[in-house]
This record gives structure tokens, sequence and C-alpha cells, in this order.
């Protein structure tokens, strides 16, 4: 029997987050692993808790209760910063809202996370822009470019540090239905031909459909896991 070892990158378990503010408990006792080369989605409706598990699967937020594994790793006795640099080197975003910085052009937009982690590269900035199919709009500023060019920015982006898992959160949320098949392509694209593993957040299940597995989400508790 053939029996192939599959890596898993980010692990979470028994993940509780509770906000104080209107005492919401948004995510109640998530577990869950995501697997080195996999493409994955995280369907559940509008309050679900996707965005929560998000970004602590992330480390752009921490859990009430609960542990986070980067790489096998335990993050949570990390300081800030040192959870910063890893999350810089390991994990890209992309966001519904793209967050590009207005008064930078494209491509200073994708050198951004390499600043943070010290290793400015012009040149391979505009590679990535080149793979993202931007690379004759590298001076131009947020404002003059379409939707759908803003969020390949924002996928560039997303792999200045040459991270090995992009998440995703609504990345066609923002965008009309061609546009956003275009960006899911190029995430599938970015999948296969470079090996990322991506992982998207949505309420849509046709969205969902085009990744290998789907995990469903309900009321903050995972309801059904593929695969
Ligand atoms: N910063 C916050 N403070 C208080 N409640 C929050 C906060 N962020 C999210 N929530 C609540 O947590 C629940 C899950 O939210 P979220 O993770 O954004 O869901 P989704 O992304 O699936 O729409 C919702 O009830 C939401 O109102
Ligand atoms: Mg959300």
């Amino acid at each position: 029997m053939l029996f192939i070892m599959t890596k898993t990158i980010i692990e979470c378990k028994n993940i509780w987050k509770i906000y104080k503010e209107g005492r919401v408990q948004a995510l109640c006792g998530v577990s869950l692993k995501i697997r080195k080369g996999e493409t994955l989605a995280i369907l559940g409706p509008s309050g679900s808790g996707k965005s929560t598990l998000m970004h602590i699967l992330g480390c752009l937020d921490r859990p009430s209760k609960g542990k986070v594994l980067i790489k096998g790793r335990d993050v949570s006795k990390l300081s800030d910063d040192e959870l910063a640099k890893i999350r810089a080197k390991t994990i890209g975003f992309v966001f519904q809202f793209f967050y590009l910085v207005p008064y930078l052009t494209a491509l200073e937009n994708v050198m951004l996370p390499m600043i943070f982690v010290g290793e400015k590269n012009t040149e391979k900035c505009k590679e990535l822009l080149k793979i993202v199919g931007l690379e004759k709009r590298a001076n131009h500023l947020p404002m003059q470019l379409s939707g759908g060019e803003r969020q390949r920015v924002a996928i560039a982006r997303a792999l200045a540090n040459n991270p090995e898992i992009i998440l995703a959160d609504e990345p066609t949320g923002n965008l009309d239905s061609k546009t956003g098949e275009e960006i899911i392509k190029l995430l599938l694209d970015l999948n296969k031909k470079h090996g990322k593993t991506v992982v998207v957040v949505t309420h849509d299940s046709q969205l969902a459909k085009r990744m290998k597995r789907i995990i469903h989400i309900k009321d903050g508790k995972i309801i059904k896991a593929g695969g």
C-alpha cells in the first residue's frame, strides 16, 4: 500500500474565541489541520466565525483558549514580535477590501512585507507583479487600478516573502463574478504552478467548490469537514 505523508503547516486544537465586548462566542472548540500543498475552503454563513478563525490561523489574533501550531511549533508562548516574524515569513494574506496603501504604487505596495523583514528586492517585486499579470501597472497608484487589478496587487504583496501558505478572506467578495473568477484562477494557479497552500474563507458555496477540500463552519463550530 502506498502511504503518502502529508505535512501539516498550520494546526489548531480546540480553539475558542470569546469577544469580551458583547460577550460573543465567535469560535467554540474548533480543531483543524491545513496540509501542505492543498487548496481548502472554509465555508459558512455571515457571522459564523470565518474571519475570526482565519485571523487566529494566521496569527493575526490569539485565541481565548486552545492551541495554534505553525509547522509543529506552539505559538501561544511567543511574544507579539516573534509571532509577527513567523507570520511574515510563513503566511500571505488576501482580504476582501484589498487594504492597499493608497499613496504607494503597486510596486511599493508589493515591497512592503519585504521591508518588514529587511529584504528589499525590487526585481523580485517586479517578478511577482508579472506572475499576477500586472507588470505594466507597476507604477500605478491603487486608485488608478480596477478592483480586480487591486486584488492582484494584494496577491502579489501576499507572495512577497515567499510564504508557503496564502490565507484569503472573501477574496472575490468585492468583485463582479467575471473578475472574481479570474482571481480564483490565479489563486488555483499559485497552488498548481508555485506549490502554494491556498485557504479561502467564504460564504459562497460555488467558490468553495473550486477548492479540493471544504470545511463547513456554523455558529463557531465545524459542522462538516471534508477529506
Ligand atoms: N472584534 C469583535 N468584537 C466583538 N464581536 C465580534 C468581533 N469580531 C467579530 N465579532 C462577532 O463574532 C462573530 C463571528 O464574526 P466573524 O468571524 O467576523 O464571522 P464571519 O467572518 O463568518 O462573518 C459575529 O457574531 C461577530 O459579530
Ligand atoms: Mg468575515
